[in-house]
């Protein structure tokens, strides 16, 4: 089989991995959290989430975060922007990159973004001609690519309408969610094969969440369908709040460790991400579940 040479992780983390955080996470370690993975080799991070803060309490310092991080420039800021008053909050802390998200299930979409498929799009659509007028590239998300806690199987007819009227819109990137972690390797072909009939596949990425262990292994699938660009978290933090049984993201320091292991190039350095996933885990107040951090951790001498 071959691989890619190299793939681009985008890394969630401060973002889907802790926005359903019960424990509130001080501004200053969020902040020292993005410092710390912004000096391991990721080029890539979200930071945080310019979403109304009565839904998603956890980040409702967004402003404060994106301003108070010390920026490397070989590194894109991006943040979740779901609206024009998100917009406006976002060019205010300056963030890189605006993403928009929406889901392929009209009942995901309702429970996450109060408005129905066909309300979202004009009002994504207004904030990705702000955010190219304003000078930011923008990256869409589309969630419930792979099923929905609400209704079960979608679509894939849905899924190429809504990430076609999305992909139209301008944005540079689609990253395909599987929201609640219920793909296998068998539905992730199929899906992406449906899917690269239509668009290119330089402009997908994957979102996998880990809630049944298949993340890796859908991971796998889509290198062998040239897809080489993979959205993951820290330790294996996150999930979507309105998506319930939806459980944490593929973890950033098993994908790292498994494509370095392959050699494909990320250039991650997993010493720098270690430390950073000990600085998270002792702020979250858990045990981080990715198997390489526990792993590493069992192994310390
Ligand atoms: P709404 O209540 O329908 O908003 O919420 P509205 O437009 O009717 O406005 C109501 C009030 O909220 C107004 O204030 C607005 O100004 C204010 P009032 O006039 O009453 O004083 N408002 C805002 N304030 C601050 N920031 C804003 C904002 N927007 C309106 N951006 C809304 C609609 C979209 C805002 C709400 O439903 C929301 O914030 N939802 C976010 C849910 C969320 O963040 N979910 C998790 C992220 S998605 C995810 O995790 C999936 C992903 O990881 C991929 C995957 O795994 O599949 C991306
Ligand atoms: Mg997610």
């Amino acid at each position: 089989m071959s691989w890619p040479k190299e793939v681009t992780i985008k890394e969630v983390g401060p973002r889907d991995g802790l926005q359903n955080e019960i424990k509130m996470i001080k501004t200053e370690d969020k902040i020292s959290w993005i410092n710390e993975l912004s000096e391991s080799g990721l080029n890539y991070i979200e930071i945080t989430s310019f979403v109304h803060p009565k839904w998603i309490p956890a980040l409702g310092d967004a402003v404060e975060v994106a301003k108070g991080i010390k920026r490397n420039p070989d590194v894109t800021y991006a943040a979740l922007v779901p609206n024009l008053k998100g917009l406006e909050r976002a060019l205010e802390a300056n963030v890189d990159e605006t993403s928009i998200f929406m889901s392929a299930s009209e009942t995901h979409n309702k429970k996450n973004i109060n408005k129905k498929i066909a309300e979202t799009l004009p009002i994504l659509k207004e904030v990705v001609h702000g955010s190219l007028a304003s000078g930011k590239t923008v990256r869409a998300y589309l969630s419930t690519v792979f099923g929905c806690s609400y209704e079960g199987a979608v679509d894939p007819d849905q899924v190429v309408r809504v990430s076609d009227a999305l992909l139209e819109m301008g944005v540079s990137e689609l990253s395909l969610g599987d929201t609640i972690g219920v793909a296998n390797p068998q539905q992730v072909e199929q899906v992406l094969e449906i899917l690269l009939k239509q668009f290119p596949k330089e402009k997908l990425a994957m979102h996998f969440h880990n809630t049944h262990g298949t993340a890796l292994a859908n991971v796998v699938v889509s290198l062998q369908m040239d897809i080489t660009t993979f959205d993951s978290s820290l330790g294996g933090l996150g999930g979507c709040p309105y998506a319930p049984g939806a459980s944490g993201n593929l973890a950033t320091d098993d994908l790292v460790y498994m494509l370095n292991g392959m050699g494909v190039d990320t250039g991650v350095k997993e010493d720098q991400l270690q430390r950073a996933a000990a600085f998270i885990e002792e702020k979250v107040a858990k045990p981080l579940q990715s198997n390489h951090y526990k792993a590493c951790q069992a192994t310390r001498v």
